[in-house]
């Protein structure tokens, strides 16, 4: 190894170069400079004392209280519950209580008691299983990428939509304090499968362009941002009977389809998989994804629902025909997800039987929204899925973990 001390035994090979003894003195003054303790800079001109405070009392005392209330109206008198509305409010948006919707607030609540984090689950054993050659046939690994391309990319186009073009028109706190903790699962969600993808050092821009290089993939995509471009401008607003249309084809768009059809096969596959023991890692955090998944799917529906109620005149023949036109393009594109993900039978499933499932599924989100069933005869070939989904049927599933939150979050002064 080289240093300057034993230079001069390599002078032979390496010529030491010449430096002029100008520059020598300024590097040395330089290095002076350096080591010397800096003295504190002078202010220019000094303030006389308290003056800058002064100031800002000044500035606080002509803080305008009633500022904004002409472009909100209705906002200078305390909020009556009956002046709250979900779409549309003229009340002060920024006041929680009185409360009207009890079931949005209940679910923020209930939401909030699930909590979890994608690297509490122990990924271990999927490495090894995904690393070893015969620990997975080809079909599941391909179904295990396709997922994966698919849930990485589609949790961000919701959050996107809840933040950028729903969290604004919809005129609610209450619904808004769900927005938000739905919004955070949803980072959750986009991490769990980021953790996932990184734990099995997978190509990760293979797995990232599925949603543009896919087509079963890229359609589902494209289908959900056709609905999020109508109403996200930041100039769209409500009010007409035309843009409340636009409004509530979006929250049909992202909760009966995207978050209540799209999710469906991939979930259905993945849980499958951890059935029979394998990828149980990918599986656990699929299944806690899967519950959070269900909630947002109620709430939306609920939301959809309770617009209708406020507002029966968007209600129309003409929607309802438009909402049922949606769902079922929708099963339509999970049916060919289906098909492309299990060109053969796999994990004791085939795409038929998932078909089944599907129509199935869109019967139930018709029939959530007061339309009627599409699919007759058919049933679900999955009875396994419903139970895992009912938070209600395993109390116990995140008890140990939000004792643990609530210890880990306690705070000590
Ligand atoms: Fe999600
Ligand atoms: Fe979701």
């Amino acid at each position: 190894m080289l240093n300057w001390d034993d230079f001069n035994e390599t002078e032979t090979k390496v010529k030491k170069p010449e430096v002029s003894k100008e520059i020598e003195k300024k590097v040395v003054e330089s290095i002076k400079e350096e080591v010397q303790p800096q003295q504190p800079a002078q202010p220019k001109a000094k303030l006389e004392a308290g003056s800058r405070a002064e100031a800002a009392r000044k500035s606080l005392d002509a803080l305008d209280t009633t500022a904004g209330e002409e472009e909100l109206e209705g906002m200078a008198g305390r909020v009556e519950v009956d002046e709250k509305a979900l779409i549309n409010c003229r009340a002060d948006l920024n006041q929680l209580v009185p409360m009207k919707y009890d079931w949005a607030w209940g679910k923020y609540l209930d939401g909030s008691a699930n909590h979890w984090m994608p690297q509490e689950v122990n990924m271990t054993s999927d490495i090894a299983l995904w690393k070893s050659e015969e620990g997975l046939t080809d079909d599941e690994r391909r179904i295990v990428k396709r997922n994966l391309g698919f849930f990485s990319t589609a949790d961000s186009l919701v959050a996107n939509n809840l933040v950028l073009a729903l969290y604004r028109l919809i005129t609610n706190p209450e619904c808004r304090q769900y927005i938000l903790r739905q919004a955070f699962e949803e980072a959750i969600h986009t991490h769990a499968y980021q953790y996932v993808i990184e734990s099995l050092s997978m190509d990760e821009g293979e797995i990232f362009n599925m949603y543009r290089e896919i087509p079963s993939v890229a359609k589902k995509a494209a289908w959900g941002l056709k609905y999020t471009k109508e109403i996200e401008d930041p100039k769209f607003t409500t009010g007409t009977e035309e843009t409340d249309k636009l409004l509530l084809k979006n929250l049909i768009a992202f909760y009966c389809v995207l978050e209540g059809i799209f999710f469906y096969c991939g979930f259905t596959q993945i849980l499958s998989m951890g059935n029979r023991n394998k990828m149980t890692g990918t599986a656990e955090q699929f299944q806690y994804i899967l519950r959070d998944e269900s909630m947002h799917v109620n709430f939306g529906i609920d939301l959809i629902n309770a617009i209708k109620i406020e507002n029966p005149h968007l209600w129309d023949e003409e929607m309802q025909a438009e909402a049922a036109k949606m769902i079922l393009e929708g099963t339509l594109l999970e049916i060919d997800y289906a098909r492309d993900t299990m060109p053969r039978g796999v994990l004791g499933m085939n795409a038929k039987q998932m078909e089944e499932y599907l129509q199935f599924i869109a019967n139930r989100r018709l029939v959530q929204i007061g339309l009627e069933p599409e699919f007759a005869g058919v049933t679900n070939p999955f009875p396994w899925m419903s139970e895992i989904m009912d938070l209600r049927k395993e109390k116990n599933f995140f008890e140990t973990r939000v004792t643990e939150y609530q210890v880990g979050g306690g705070l000590e002064f």
